[in-house]
């Protein structure tokens, strides 16, 4: 991110250098922790935004047979089945040899389940927790760049209470103990829920600080389910113990590493919502960033 912002003038796109980040964090979780590669990176980031793109459309026909007809479904049938095979082909090859223990591929493996059930779990977890973690820190930036007097609370907290490691990373294990953080990722996913197919609303107003009441939990307390930006039952996020912890060490590390600012002095940037998958901002954030300390 620093290299981009030095070729352009320190302004910075980030949604591509979070995603990045997410495909490695879920890489390591489902085929080890010292998975590492570049092209699997690069393949897989292609792979889900090709499931997401065309996904849609290619399963209209479980509902209403007759759609095979429609030229977009037939064209986004014929997608699905060309990356079927890449999705295969690409975790399959990850699969060769035993993957190491403690990872979910290794688990699956396990269960004895149908190769075609274990590669396809493991695109899932791509599919559903990529762009929903990338979407909501992005959403959480862009709001911070509108709000600065919240962005600079959230700084002097970090430095008042998180101890960083030597290279000035907030520790994941810290995140929990930053109140005022907490309380931005919540108001962040009340703001802006990516759940798909959510009732289509807005919030009025930032209520950031409500958050800092400790009763309001991300599933409610004792039958409060005034806040489920995770959904809850049976069809809950499989991956929510991730995903409240990589949004907040995402989001705090950001902050603590650099100042946001609009890209254009004085011209606020579109948080207007696309309407897709995992409620994507209609116009890409772009913010010009600061390493703190300058
Ligand atoms: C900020 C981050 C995230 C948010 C706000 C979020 C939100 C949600 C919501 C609301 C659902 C339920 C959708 C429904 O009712 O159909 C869901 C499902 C799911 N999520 Fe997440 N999610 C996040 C991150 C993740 C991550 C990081 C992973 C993977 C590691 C993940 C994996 C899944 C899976 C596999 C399901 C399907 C569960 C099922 O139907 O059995 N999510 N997510």
């Amino acid at each position: 991110m620093i290299k981009e912002a030095n070729l352009n003038g320190g302004v910075v796109k980030p949604f591509h250098h979070i995603r990045r980040a997410t495909i490695k964090l879920l890489a390591r979780a489902c085929i080890g922790s010292d998975f590492s590669d570049e092209e699997f990176d690069a393949t897989m980031d292609v792979m889900v935004e090709e499931a997401l793109k065309y996904g849609g459309d290619a399963r209209i026909v479980d509902t209403f047979p007759p759609a095979r007809f429609l030229p977009n479904v037939k064209r986004a049938i014929m997608q699905m089945e060309k990356l079927k095979i890449l999705v295969e082909e690409c975790i399959g090859h990850h699969l060769a040899s035993p993957p190491p223990p403690n990872c979910y591929a290794h688990f699956l493996l396990s269960q004895r389940f149908p190769r075609e059930v274990t590669i396809f779990s493991i695109f899932e977890v791509f599919v559903l927790g990529l762009d929903s973690t990338g979407s909501t820190t992005m959403w959480a930036l862009g709001l911070l760049v509108h709000n600065q007097k919240a962005q600079q609370k959230l700084y002097q907290e970090i430095r008042d209470h998180a101890t960083c490691t030597e290279k000035g990373i907030v520790k994941v294990e810290e995140v929990g103990k930053l109140e005022y953080l907490q309380a931005v990722v919540k108001e962040t996913m009340r703001m802006k829920p990516i759940a798909p197919l959510a009732v289509p609303h807005k919030a009025a107003r930032d209520t950031t600080e409500r958050f800092m009441e400790s009763s309001k939990e991300f599933l409610g307390k004792r039958g409060q389910c005034s806040f489920l930006p995770l959904g809850a039952g049976m069809r809950a996020c499989a991956g929510m113990e991730v995903g409240k912890l990589q949004l907040p060490f995402a989001v705090s590390n950001l902050v603590n590493a650099f100042h946001w600012s609009n890209a254009v002095e004085g011209e606020e940037s579109n948080l207007s919502e696309d309407f897709s998958f995992v409620l994507p901002m209609k116009t890409p954030l772009e913010a010009r960033i600061v390493p703190r300390g300058i």
